[in-house]
């Protein structure tokens, strides 16, 4: 029967073996997040886990086990990290591992899990349809499969997370852990909670699939309709009925965040921290910036959970972060069509040290009045003041631009 008294202890056992193919993470103190969000705050980088994600973890000590009780291969269902985590764990203990993911799964994803020496069948449109594959594998080759969160060893491979942590801030006073299906928080809270039963374990869910929150809302694991989300390994639609109660258990208190936090979550992150976190593994970053009651001065652990991010994704977040800090604009109006006209302008922005990416200057467009130009510029600004005093140079000259 699982309680957290005998996951700490298979804890243990993990640890030792699970070290050996994966890394002790930094601890590491964030003055900047510290400084926005009022707590002292410490980032617990999974992002530098072996593969990218805390998943190497459970993924090592599950296969261990299955390898002890004499299976020579395993299978598992998925489009993200669970896949790289069991295909690297498969090749550290020297099993065969059959990954089945979506059709549609990113190739970058594919071919890390290819080049951990797995073996790969795509299929279906999305997860569910992957793990009905994957079973079927399963049952004709007499591979378990690995479930990416509803298992106990799995669980007690993510709770030496707790252990490490302990070791390194022994006197902290509160963790944020990302959710998907709720593993991860499940053996984090688990060591916690049994060695100082005082810290409090806060769990982060993405607005687009609060499983957790609703059910446990519900008293009993719920399916939700989930969206798309920047924090896609936290997209999930049901918790594991292990998973909830261990949750249910453990957990002080859930938080739930927006695309918009993530995303900036994620820009800060990388900009000031110099930490690159994929959408799940900056969920943490984000609950602290849009506050977390009764936090303000404590040390708080933010859970890093992983840093495999794509790079369009990344693309696109960093340029949103950009226009939110007033580093990128993009202004549009009607200028007199006239020579030398547009050369005033880009004198201006010129002026300030901004900096043109793109000026599109057009008089085909039949809503342009008479005698005028429609002209939309791209720039960099070196700071939001220098964006605003082009701005302001731009009203004082007589031009009329809108700024996105
Ligand atoms: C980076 C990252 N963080 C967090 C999670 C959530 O973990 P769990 O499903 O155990 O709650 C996942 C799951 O895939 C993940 O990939």
């Amino acid at each position: 029967m699982t309680s957290p008294a005998r996951i700490e202890s298979l804890a243990l056992e993990a640890r030792r073996i699970i070290m050996e193919h994966a890394h002790e993470t930094p601890l590491d103190r964030s003055a900047t997040i510290s400084r926005l969000t009022g707590s002292r705050v410490y980032l617990k980088l999974e992002s530098l886990q072996k593969t990218g994600s805390f998943k190497a973890r459970g993924a090592l000590y599950k296969v261990y086990l299955l390898k002890k009780r004499g299976y020579r291969g395993v299978v598992a269902a998925s489009a993200g990290n669970h896949a790289q985590g069991v295909a690297y764990a498969a090749r550290a203990h020297g099993v065969e591992a059959i990954i089945v993911m979506p059709e549609n799964a990113p190739p970058a994803k594919v071919n890390a899990t290819l080049g951990y020496g797995a073996k790969v069948v795509l299929h279906g449109e999305v997860v569910d349809e992957a793990l009905r594959m994957a079973e079927s594998i399963s049952k004709e080759k007499g591979y378990p499969l690995v479930h990416p969160f509803n298992d106990e060893e799995v669980i007690a491979g993510n709770a030496t997370i707790g252990l490490e942590v302990l070791e390194q801030l022994g006197d902290l006073d509160a963790i944020i852990v990302p959710i998907g299906g709720g593993g991860l928080i499940s053996g984090v809270a688990a060591v916690l909670k049994q060695r100082r039963p005082g810290v409090k374990v806060i769990g982060v869910e993405p607005r687009a699939a609060p499983k957790m929150l609703e059910s446990l809302k519900a008293g009993r694991p719920v399916s939700v309709g989930v969206a798309f989300s920047l924090a896609d390994g936290l997209v999930v639609k049901k918790p594991g009925d292990l998973t909830f109660k261990l949750v249910s258990e453990l957990v002080d208190d859930i938080v739930v965040v927006d695309e918009d936090e993530i995303a900036r979550a994620m820009y800060l992150l990388l900009e000031r921290g110099k930490v690159l976190a994929e959408g799940a593994g900056a969920a943490s970053v984000a609950a602290l910036l849009q506050g977390v009651k009764g936090l303000e001065g404590k040390r708080v652990v933010a859970l890093i959970s992983g840093g495999n991010v794509d790079l369009t994704s990344l693309e696109k977040v960093i340029l949103k972060g950009l226009v939110r800090e007033g580093r990128l604009a993009r202004i549009t109006g009607f200028i007199p069509d006239r020579p030398g006209e547009l050369r005033k302008i880009l004198d201006i922005i010129a002026r300030h040290k901004c900096n043109v990416v793109d000026v599109i200057h057009d008089r085909t467009d039949p809503a342009i009045p008479p005698w005028h130009a429609k002209v939309s510029i791209v720039m960099e600004a070196p700071s939001r003041e220098a964006l605003e005093k082009v701005m302001a140079e731009l009203e004082e000259a007589g031009y009329r631009f809108k700024r996105w």
